[in-house]
């Protein structure tokens, strides 16, 4: 069914798509009993799901990555279709506009989507407006990034902003250092740059009688002696965990018409062709911290399969967001229904 659903979709550009379904399903959560009638469709609870992973407790280890929920106004109406958290952001103290339209593209035959929207976002105040006339259903992640037109040297000052204001309305912040369609797009990544923002805000969060954690979300496209540098800094600085990973700048292997994927032009890819990748990442960090950081999931998870392995091969929680485009509204439920057949088996 979903796939006729989604062969009418697909007929649009992918940002159309987007703002029209997020729009529907803000105004559906807005009907009497429809969002109870969603969660009975679609939300999937078993005791055995739930997880407390850095101090925060998630109804199911499956999360919706950043960058749907951009301006942290339907993070409920999309915890209606099963999600155990939604990661709201990336955002900005100011809004921006992003890069150029088009900015989204669909690569189908690879069940891929580049994007190079440049952190488009209404900033940090309309999103704590939101948070705070609509108290969230499930954990919400927020992750914060400098402003396209903030100098590296104030970067800090852009994550203390956005950490200060959102400090009492999220229960995570992750800073998006990885975003591969912004200005200076590998100077934001290096230790030399991130330190001392990681510094500020481990430093104001002293100041807090409640625990937020930090996470890093790290680029697929790092070299291994910089992944190794990452995992340092975020052992000895007390970070609180790692999200692996972003969107690629790569074009490996892909099944998509050459000229289909030039139109598309630069910018991130995500989905199938990000996973193997990801699942590398994952593997190294688990085995690099002895497993005692950890880790979120996101690249490339298509299948429940996938997303069991990211599970097993050290992943606290995993997130998706092309899966979710691609599979449609059951797949969190298919997901979670799949973690607690594999465990139930297991136990046998
Ligand atoms: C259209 C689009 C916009 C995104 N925007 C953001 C963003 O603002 N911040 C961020 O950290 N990641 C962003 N991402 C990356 C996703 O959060 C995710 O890490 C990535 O897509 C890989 O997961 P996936 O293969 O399941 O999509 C975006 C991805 C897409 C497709």
């Amino acid at each position: 069914m979903y796939k006729l659903i989604r062969s009418i979709l697909f007929l649009w550009q992918p940002e159309k798509i987007h703002d029209f379904v997020s729009a529907v399903l803000k105004l559906l959560d807005k009907i009497p009993l429809m969002p109870v009638l969603i969660r009975l469709i679609y939300s999937y609870r078993k005791p055995c799901l739930e997880k407390e992973v850095f101090g925060v407790k998630f109804k199911n280890p499956v999360g919706l990555a950043a960058g749907f929920d951009k301006d942290g106004d339907a993070y409920n109406a999309l915890a209606n279709f099963g999600f155990g958290f939604v990661e709201i952001g990336s955002l900005t103290p100011k809004p921006q506009d992003g890069n150029p339209k088009p900015r989204c593209f669909r690569l189908t035959k690879d069940k891929a989507i580049v994007n190079r929207m440049g952190i488009n976002n209404k900033g940090i105040r309309h999103a704590v407006s939101h948070l705070q006339k609509d108290k969230s259903r499930c954990p919400i992640g927020c992750s914060i990034t400098k402003g396209r037109d903030t100098s590296m040297a104030d970067a800090y000052k852009d994550y203390e902003f956005s950490f200060e204001y959102l400090y009492d309305f999220v229960d995570y912040f992750v800073l998006n250092v990885s975003c591969p369609n912004v200005k200076d797009a590998t100077k934001n990544q290096s230790l030399e740059n991130i330190t001392p923002i990681i510094d500020k805000l481990l430093e104001l969060r002293i100041m807090y009688d409640d625990y937020r954690p930090i996470l890093l979300k790290i680029s697929p496209d790092v070299t291994k002696d910089y992944l190794d540098d990452i995992i340092n800094l975020v052992l000895i600085s007390g970070l609180d965990g790692i999200i692996a990973a972003n969107t690629t700048s790569k074009r490996e292997a892909l099944k998509s018409n050459k000229k289909l994927i030039s139109k598309a032009g630069q910018g991130g890819l995500s989905g199938q062709p990000l996973y193997d990748r990801s699942l590398e990442l994952v593997k190294y960090i688990y085995a690099k911290t002895n497993g005692h950081l950890p880790i979120i999931a996101s690249g490339g998870i298509m299948t429940p399969q996938q997303a069991m392995e990211m599970l097993d091969s050290g992943a606290s929680l995993i997130q998706v967001y092309t899966g979710f485009i691609y599979n449609g509204p059951k797949f969190v439920k298919k997901i979670n229904k799949f973690i607690v057949r594999t465990l139930m088996e297991r136990q046998k």
